[in-house]
């Protein structure tokens, strides 16, 4: 598999780069399959790039046990970002608990609270960030480069699997021995917080379990913007 080799290697000294040349630069986690194939990456080369994770408050048991599985192999720790409690209570307070699913403008907001707020106070004071997104995504993400400008967040941000299909995903994960999310392997190929992610069908477009409720169109997680614009997800199949 010169290819696959190929790609790995790639990855490996996109990271090497911006540990030696963006430093402080810090990795976005979901814990889902392709942030364990940085953690991956980045834990065993032992680079000087931290590892955070935005822990929502409505996030899988299953999602959360993956801390505990990186703890067991490899010895470390991934750092918590929480949303304040009280735009959390406030929030609650108002709308209820799931308000979410009542309109696209509520759903935006305790996505802002929840995600977008404690994503800003994660990268304050960094030179580049790292996600897991890759081109075969979505259809918004066909133009995503390995390397970017984030003008929103005033640093480089990096999609070093950028080039990855699922497959490569999941071949590094089997192939090195890699923990996972459980929900995987019960069909969940896309997760984020619990209430607005579920199951797909074999043969569905791999993020069609995400914000299933709403018009494609509607779809912005507000994590990741384009040209300072939030990006819209559209499933692929869409
Ligand atoms: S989302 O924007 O629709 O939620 P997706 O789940 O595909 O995105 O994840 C894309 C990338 O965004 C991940 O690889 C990761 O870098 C970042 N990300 C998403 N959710 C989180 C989270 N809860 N904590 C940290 N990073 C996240
Ligand atoms: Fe809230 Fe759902 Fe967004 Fe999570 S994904 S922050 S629960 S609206």
């Amino acid at each position: 598999m010169p290819e696959f080799t190929n790609l790995v290697a790639a990855t490996g000294l996109t990271l090497e780069r911006i540990a030696r040349d963006f430093t402080p630069a810090v990795f976005a986690s979901s814990l889902a399959a392709e942030d364990m194939v940085l953690t991956d990456l980045i834990l065993k080369a032992r680079l000087p790039i931290g590892i955070f994770s935005l822990e929502t408050g409505r996030l899988h048991a299953a999602t959360l046990a993956v801390l505990d599985k990186i703890k067991a192999s490899y010895g470390a720790d991934i750092t918590l970002y929480r949303p304040q409690p009280e735009a959390v209570d406030a929030y609650v307070a108002q709308h209820g608990l799931n308000a979410f699913y009542d309109s696209v403008e509520l759903r935006r907001e305790c996505c802002r609270i929840r995600k977008v707020e404690p994503l800003g106070r994660a990268l304050a004071g960094n030179k580049a960030w790292i996600t897991g997104q890759r081109r075969a995504q979505s259809t918004t993400r066909a133009e995503l480069h390995v390397e970017e400008a984030d003008p929103a967040h005033g640093m480089t941000k990096f999609n070093p699997l950028a080039d990855w299909s699922e497959d490569d995903v999941w071949h590094y994960i089997r192939s090195h021995g890699v923990p996972y999310n459980a929900l995987h392997d019960q069909g969940y190929p896309s997760i984020g917080c619990q209430p607005c992610t579920r199951a797909v069908e074999p043969g569905e477009d791999v993020r069609a379990g995400r914000w299933w409720w709403e018009n494609p169109d509607s779809k912005e997680c507000g994590l990741h913007m384009v040209d300072g614009k939030l990006i819209r997800i559209k499933s692929v199949a869409a």
